[in-house]
């Protein structure tokens, strides 16, 4: 991290009072390479990559895990109000639901993939057995990991990896692939880099991006593998939401907006309501489009009527 949290605020507080934050432009002609426009209702859309994106996308760690209760007729509900919101994109995960997110996301959008972009992640070890089997792998799960097992796309399967990917959403290419919040040395290893370049010239994947909550680690991986993409956190308290500038030459996810407090004593700090803390993440320069990780399709459609009145400067300043 680079800065401590209290002097992260301060120099937050400065810069957006003394120094006007350039917002991202906006939308720029459509690009050549794999253009996708956002379908539905209006809604204000970004350029990530190749792609125009809806601001607000779809965060589906909580879909499909264990424990969440939540059943493939919830995320059918929840994808419907996404598409209704005129949203199109999705972020997931191999490890969310332990692989079940990807497969149902890949049912679900099977009639209109193009409408959608969709950001995935590996990396982090996961198991995925069938059946009656699944119960044990959250312990198998566990298991790898207490064996140091911390980012497995260090093993020989990493072009398999986004084969399975490819094939549980059912889609041809993956707009964004991102690996899952690797180890800062893992932006030094040239295997992975070429990996990630070789899936993309053979058209496996568009975009590929380094997630990371530690500023130097993304840059690292924009200098070594001039990948642009990331996803990180962006709220009033973390860092990277508070390096204003420092993101803009990338095209940022924002996820963890509704992050509570660091600290207790920074809780009257954070009395915001979602739409304040979606649009604050929206208006930090280089953000492309601010995941929701609701459950619930009320929140969603709230979350996206958030978005109703264009971002601007204003909602940088908390
Ligand atoms: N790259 C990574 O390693 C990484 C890490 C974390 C997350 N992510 C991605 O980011 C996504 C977002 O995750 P997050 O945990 O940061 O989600 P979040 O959107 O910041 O927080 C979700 C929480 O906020 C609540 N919430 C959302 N909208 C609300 C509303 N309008 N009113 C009241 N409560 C509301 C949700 O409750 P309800 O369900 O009741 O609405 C849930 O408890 C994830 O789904 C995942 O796709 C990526």
């Amino acid at each position: 991290m680079l800065w401590k949290w209290r002097a992260s605020r301060i120099r937050f507080r400065v810069l957006s009072k003394e120094r006007p934050c350039p917002l991202p432009s906006p939308p720029s002609a459509p690009s050549t390479r794999h253009s996708r426009r956002v379908a539905g209702p209006e809604v204000e859309s970004r350029r990530l990559g190749g792609f125009d994106v809806s601001i607000l996308g779809l965060g589906t760690s909580r879909l499909a895990s264990m424990g969440s209760g939540r059943s493939k007729r919830d995320a059918e509900a929840l994808l419907g109000a996404a598409r209704d919101c005129g949203a199109n994109f999705i972020d997931t995960a191999d490890t969310y639901g332990f692989t079940a997110a990807e497969r149902w996301i890949g049912e679900l959008t099977a009639s209109d993939p193009d409408r959608w972009v969709v950001a995935t992640k590996t990396g982090l070890p996961t198991v995925d057995l069938p059946g009656p089997f699944r119960v044990a792998n959250q312990p198998l799960k566990k298991a790898r990991q207490l064996r140091g097992q911390t980012f497995a796309l260090e093993t020989k399967q990493r072009r398999r990896t986004i084969d399975r990917s490819l094939r549980r959403l059912r889609r041809e290419r993956i707009e964004v692939f991102l690996l899952h919040l690797p180890p800062a040395r893992v932006v030094n290893d040239d295997e992975i880099g070429g990996i990630l370049q070789d899936a993309r010239s053979a058209g496996m994947i568009a975009e590929f991006g380094v997630p990371s909550n530690d500023l130097a680690t993304i840059q690292a991986a924009h200098r070594a593998w001039g990948s642009v993409c990331t996803e990180t956190q962006v709220n009033a308290n973390s860092d990277a939401g508070n390096a204003l500038g420092a993101l803009s030459s990338f095209d940022v996810i924002a996820n963890h907006i509704m992050a509570a407090p660091a600290r207790p004593a920074d809780a009257a700090d954070h009395r915001e309501s979602p739409a304040r803390m979606l649009r604050f993440a929206a208006a930090v320069p280089g953000v492309k489009v601010v995941l929701t990780g609701t459950s619930s399709v009320e929140h969603l459609r709230q979350n996206a009527a958030a978005f109703d009145d264009p971002v601007t400067e204003s909602d940088l300043i908390t």
